[in-house]
């Protein structure tokens, strides 16, 4: 029943009147960038195809992903397009979160190695051996032999719910939620397949990728699905994330 729940406790514990309600934040006082419009027509459109063709994948081919594919991932993720800004909105502006690789089919990754995405210098930090993914996930009708990697978002919860009390936590899984569309959104439109998984065994994740602070939100595992890759393009958004990063 709802009504009893720890769920509906949480919900009514983190409304507005149950906390204190913080002064607004830095980032919403700052003027607003200058941001240019994206150059050239046919952005509406192309995304139109993106959303439309964007489904659940599990049928990974076990082809590998190339290190600059994944990069250009892992900035539509949580990269950033500014101090303080990203590609996703974030609550506060604190972008509390961070995103781990556990690369499986990546040349030059250890596969079963975990690797921190570095948003700032738009590279990876050292690996943490991570152990099969089988062990990870209550997910099992995945086959994670043919998955290319997976994109953890993790994070520490105490900045936003110092700042906003239970409700901080409601606010970080949305914007686990805005990061993982956005990669399954840059997978579809490199004709990639992808998946969100949300089963997955938090004190595992938790051991297996070294997390002190930090607890796992949501996973997205990322394949080859029997499509060319638009190797161009993705060429393309690297330096254009290189520049924004
Ligand atoms: C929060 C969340 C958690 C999910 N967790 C899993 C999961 O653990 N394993 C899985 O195979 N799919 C998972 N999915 C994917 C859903 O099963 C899938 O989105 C749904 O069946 C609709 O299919 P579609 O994505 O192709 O539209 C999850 C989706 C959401 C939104």
């Amino acid at each position: 029943m709802w009504a009893e729940s720890a769920a509906a406790l949480f919900h009514q514990l983190s409304s507005f009147g149950w906390f204190e309600e913080p002064a607004p934040s830095a980032t919403s006082a700052q003027p607003l960038p200058v941001v240019p419009p994206p150059p050239g027509e046919g952005h509406l459109v192309s995304l139109a195809h993106v959303l439309a063709a964007r489904c659940s994948r599990r049928d990974f081919d076990g082809s590998p992903l190339s290190p600059e594919a994944l990069t250009v991932l892992l900035w539509s993720g949580y990269g950033r397009t500014g101090t303080h800004r990203a590609v996703v909105p974030s609550c506060g502006g604190l972008l509390s979160l961070r995103l781990l690789v556990l690369a499986l089919r990546v040349p030059g990754l250890t596969a079963g190695s975990a690797y921190p995405f570095l948003p700032d210098t738009l590279s990876l930090g050292p690996p943490t051996p991570a152990g099969p993914p089988q062990e990870l996930f209550h997910t099992r009708h995945i086959d994670y032999e043919r998955v290319a990697a997976v994109v953890f978002v993790v994070g520490d919860p105490r900045p936003p719910t110092d700042r906003y009390g239970d409700r901080g936590y409601r606010y970080t899984l949305l914007e686990a939620g805005h990061a993982a569309q956005n990669l399954c959104l840059a997978a579809t439109a490199m004709r990639l397949g992808a998946v969100t998984v949300g089963g997955f065994d938090d004190e595992a994740v938790s051991v297996a990728f070294g997390l002190d602070r930090e607890v796992p939100y949501y996973a997205v595992a990322v394949g080859g699905a029997g499509h060319e890759m638009p190797h161009e393009e993705v060429a393309a958004v690297l330096t254009l994330a290189s520049g924004s990063a």
